[in-house]
Order: structure tokens, then sequence, then C-alpha cells
């Protein structure tokens, strides 16, 4: 089953709640939450406070949270705590990487690693038995909005086809045409921003990507 995952970046900051609530409404299966630290990509966004006060407000609502940082070792137990059920780091951090997939695990929590796109897919290799999931940025991190590279494809397909069972996540410019070579390469969980949480009917976007799995 696809999980559909709306990336609360591209929501109304001042009506954030609203924006939650109608997301999960259409049909959302969780929400995708990018911190920014303005060092590992060139802005800034949400912090623990944020995840917290989702947690607070929509007690059963999944938190997928993507961590563009370039030191997030220091931080897992604080988005840990703050409610995160999934927590995603770079493959392109100087951190030890197995120490901190670890520690997440150990915080009850789903691991992920993620890849840039000009970062070798090959580079989560040894890291696979200690990911839940591993998400391939399919636009340069740090904006909303962003053409969609469809050149990352390959990416997906060798993660399948190397065994990962796990969830291979796409992030940046996902939309219901896009999702389309996502999902027959080996994609599962969708990333959506501006396509999804700016949409006009949210619904009809959800229903496509469903449509898409029972065609793949
Ligand atoms: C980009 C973020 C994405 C972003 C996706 O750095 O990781 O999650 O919000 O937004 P869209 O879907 O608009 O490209
Ligand atoms: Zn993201």
């Amino acid at each position: 089953m696809i999980k559909i995952l709306p990336s609360i970046l591209a929501a109304d900051s001042l009506r954030m709640g609203e924006e939650i609530a109608r997301v999960m409404e259409a049909g959302a299966d969780g929400l995708h939450v990018d911190i920014m630290d303005a060092h590992f990509v060139p802005n800034l966004s949400f912090s623990p406070a944020l995840v917290k006060a989702i947690r607070k407000g929509f007690p059963a609502v999944y938190q997928d949270v993507h961590l563009m940082m370039d030191n997030p070792a220091a931080y897992i137990s604080a988005f840990a705590e703050a409610g995160a059920d999934a927590i995603t780091i770079h493959a392109e951090i100087s951190e030890n990487i197995e120490e901190i997939l670890r520690d997440i695990r150990a915080h009850g929590c789903k691991a992920g690693l993620s890849v840039k796109p000009k970062t070798d897919v090959r580079a989560v290799e040894k890291y696979l038995p200690l990911c839940d999931q591993v998400l391939v940025m399919t636009v340069e991190p740090g904006f909303g909005g962003q053409k969609f590279m469809a050149d990352m494809m390959p990416k997906l397909r060798w993660l399948r086809e190397n065994g990962f069972a796990g969830g291979v996540q796409v992030d940046g410019g996902v939309n219901v045409e896009t999702a389309r070579a996502c999902v027959s390469a080996g994609a599962d969980e969708l990333v959506m921003g501006t396509a999804l949480v700016r949409a006009e009917d949210p619904v009809a976007v959800i229903r496509a990507c469903r449509f898409l799995e029972e065609k793949a």
C-alpha cells in the first residue's frame, strides 16, 4: 500500500492546524516534517516544538521527520521525545551514520537514510540493514516547489533490485504525474508538498495516487 505523506513545508504557517486537518481529512497517511538547519541546506524551517505541537493537537497522526541537518546526532532524542514516528538523516553528513540509525531505532522510531540528487545511491548500501526506509531526493533539498528530477528513478530501482524491502520514499516535485514513474520504479511512500498541500482538491490528488498503485 502506498503511503502519501504531505510535506507541511508547503503549508501556510499561520494556519498550520487547519492545513494539517485538511490534508488528513483528505486521506493522507501522515505528515512529512522537513527540518532545515541553514547549513546542510540554505534554508531554515521547523524545530521539535512543531512536532510536539502536532503530537498534542493530532495525537494519532504519523509524523515522518526529515532531518536536513549537518549534525542530527544531538537532536534525535529531542525529535523522538517530541513525537516523531520516523526520523530520516542524510548520507552526506560527516557524523557516524550507523550510530545515529541505531539511536533512532533505540528511541522506538523508524530509521531512514536519504540521498541528495548528486549522491550515489550505493552510499546507503552498507546501512540498509539498519534502515526502515530510504528517501531518494528528487530535487536539491532546501525548498518546496522545485522541478522533479526524473533521472533519479534508477536509484529507486536499484534499491528494490538489491532486495531492500523497507519503505522507499521520494521527495521533491512529486505530483500525480511524476508519482507514476516513482511508483513503477519501486517507491511506496510519496512525499508531496506543493502538489497536495496547495491543491484545490486534495481528495482528488490522493485518489489519483492510490489509483496508480492499483495499476502498478
Ligand atoms: C525539500 C523538502 C521537501 C519539500 C517537497 O527540501 O525535503 O519535503 O517540502 O516539496 P515539493 O513537493 O513542493 O517539492
Ligand atoms: Zn523532505
